[in-house]
């Protein structure tokens, strides 16, 4: 068998519990070595879940250890860009959760630590790798026209979460938008070249001090056009996330990630395909890491994809600050 990756969790919050634990557990490609965080109650409880050989508060212990491969960082999104700094220069291979980086120079710093050091980098973008995505990308890709894309996401986001936090989570749009327009840019086969948002906080504004809910419209180099709209005080019966995708006279919608109805394709009104189970790629995600760390191959959605996306978050708060559409360059994110 192939070498097993030792894995380093530096965080061991709710997110790498319920979803990488899980995945790692499934993946004779990863052993789970060691657990950190500053809280070392959840490092010793995590350490004590999955086997691994030591729980510690103390991170630079983990990167000083020789025997980590990998590091998967999942903490509060205001030590992102620093722990991938960190772990790139203590030589170990990177998938950190999005966001990114809280800003473009965070980002910068990301990417000549992970250049600088050769170690291969993924964020957590998984929605291209969800199975119904890549079908998606699949029936679309042939077809030459523009697309209209038109995507939601909601669900009741509360007010107290960190996320909603300037400084530890960036809010909603840098937290959890950037993976939509990462979607946005891997259905359309053109960069974007623009961004316009209008927003505001539909929370209680006593306890959210940006704007946490919005509607917001990227436009590609190609003419194709998509929009997300994106709610924080949703509504916890109605389904969370749907894309819908028209193209050249066709039609794809994804439902929660659980069907795909496409429509005009093979001469048919409609067809459908059902997913076993809501699948959001992570697991494929991790698996491709894997592969490109164990094969010295380049990594799934790596530093440009992490930038691109990250970089159309800032520009998100900024349009619905200024009011004004941002034009987006490829040196922003080409990094
Ligand atoms: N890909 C996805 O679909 C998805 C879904 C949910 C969350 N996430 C991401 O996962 C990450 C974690 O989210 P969560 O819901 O588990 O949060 P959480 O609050 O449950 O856990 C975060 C953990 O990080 C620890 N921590 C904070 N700063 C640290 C530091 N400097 N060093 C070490 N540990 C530190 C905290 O003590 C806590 O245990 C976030 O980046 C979040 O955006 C991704």
């Amino acid at each position: 068998m192939t070498k097993q990756l030792n894995t380093g969790l530096i965080g061991c919050g709710g997110f790498v519990k319920a979803m990488h634990v899980p995945n790692l557990k499934a993946n004779q490609k990863y052993r789970i070595h060691a657990c950190a965080d500053i809280n070392v109650k959840a490092a010793e409880a995590l350490a004590a879940e999955t086997g691994a050989a030591y729980a510690t508060d103390n991170i630079d212990r983990l990167l000083g250890d020789t025997a980590v491969d990998v590091v998967f960082i999942t903490t509060t999104h205001d030590a992102h860009a620093a722990l991938s700094v960190k772990a790139a220069n203590a030589g170990k291979h990177i998938l950190c959760e999005k966001p990114m980086a809280m800003n473009a120079r965070e980002c910068r710093e990301v990417a000549a630590a992970v250049k600088a050091n050769g170690v291969k980098y993924t964020v957590g973008y998984n929605r291209g790798m969800a199975p119904l995505v890549v079908r998606a990308r699949e029936l679309i890709k042939p077809i030459s026209a523009k697309m209209l894309i038109y995507h939601r996401i909601q669900a009741p986001f509360p007010a107290t979460h960190w996320t909603h936090n300037p400084a530890v989570g960036g809010g909603r749009f840098i937290g959890e938008g950037c993976h939509i327009f990462d979607l946005f840019c891997v259905l359309v086969d053109a960069p974007p070249v623009s961004v316009y948002a209008s927003g505001g906080t539909f929370l209680d504004p006593a306890a959210v001090k940006i704007p946490d809910s919005g509607i917001v419209t990227i436009t590609f180099a190609d003419g194709s056009i998509a929009t997300t709209l994106i709610a924080s005080d949703g509504c916890p019966t109605f389904p969370k996330e749907s894309t819908e995708i028209v193209c050249g006279g066709k039609a794809v919608m994804i439902n929660d990630f659980t069907s795909l109805d496409y429509f005009g394709f093979d001469g048919q009104a409609k067809q459908t395909q059902t997913a076993a189970k809501q699948d959001k790629g992570q697991a494929l995600e991790i698996d491709r890491l894997a592969d490109a760390i164990i094969n010295d191959a380049e990594a799934p959605n790596g530093i440009l994809q992490a930038a691109r996306a990250a970089v159309i978050s800032y520009k998100v708060n900024e349009s619905i600050a200024t009011g004004k559409t941002l034009s987006i360059n490829e040196q922003e994110y080409c990094l």
